[in-house]
């Protein structure tokens, strides 16, 4: 187990390199919000528990291990961001608020979660409930659609 710290981290790591190619100090300070000393810091440890490793150029690379946990954060992120804008979350709290997520659910929460948002994307016809409850968010009304007696 690693600390919710260690795992933002590796998951901001992650999507720098997937973004710029590579990690750099400043670049994960600046995603994480916080001072370059501490992520200058916090890299050591990191690095001491295996989990990155400092290229001589600058940049900051994961580990197998490193990768697992960082891959791992991502697919929750993704899984957690699709449901809460499905539900009509505002896109900049689903991204914050599916970083606080990531790290609490439970795993069979998460895989529930997963099936949730599946069956909702995969399906053969984009199910008409989720439109639904989108125009009830928007006029606390049930869509005429929804009022009329189902036969
Ligand atoms: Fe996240």
């Amino acid at each position: 187990m690693v600390s919710r710290a260690i795992e933002d981290y590796l998951e901001a790591i992650l999507n720098l390199i997937e973004k710029k190619g590579e990690a750099r100090i400043k670049d994960i300070a600046d995603s994480l919000g916080i001072r370059p000393p501490s992520v200058t810091e916090m890299t050591q440890k990191l690095s001491e528990k295996d989990l990155i490793n400092h290229e001589r150029y600058g940049a900051i690379i994961l580990t197998s291990k490193g990768e697992k946990i960082a891959k791992n954060m991502k697919d929750k992120h993704v899984i957690l961001v699709k449901l809460l804008k499905t539900i009509q979350v505002p896109e900049e709290f689903a991204e914050k608020d599916a970083c606080i997520m990531e790290h609490q659910l439970n795993y069979r929460t998460i895989e529930q979660l997963r099936k949730f948002v599946k069956f909702v994307e995969n399906a053969p016809v984009y199910p008409k409930w989720v439109k639904h409850f989108s125009e009830y968010c928007k006029t606390g009304e049930y869509p005429l659609e929804c009022k009329a007696k189902q036969r």
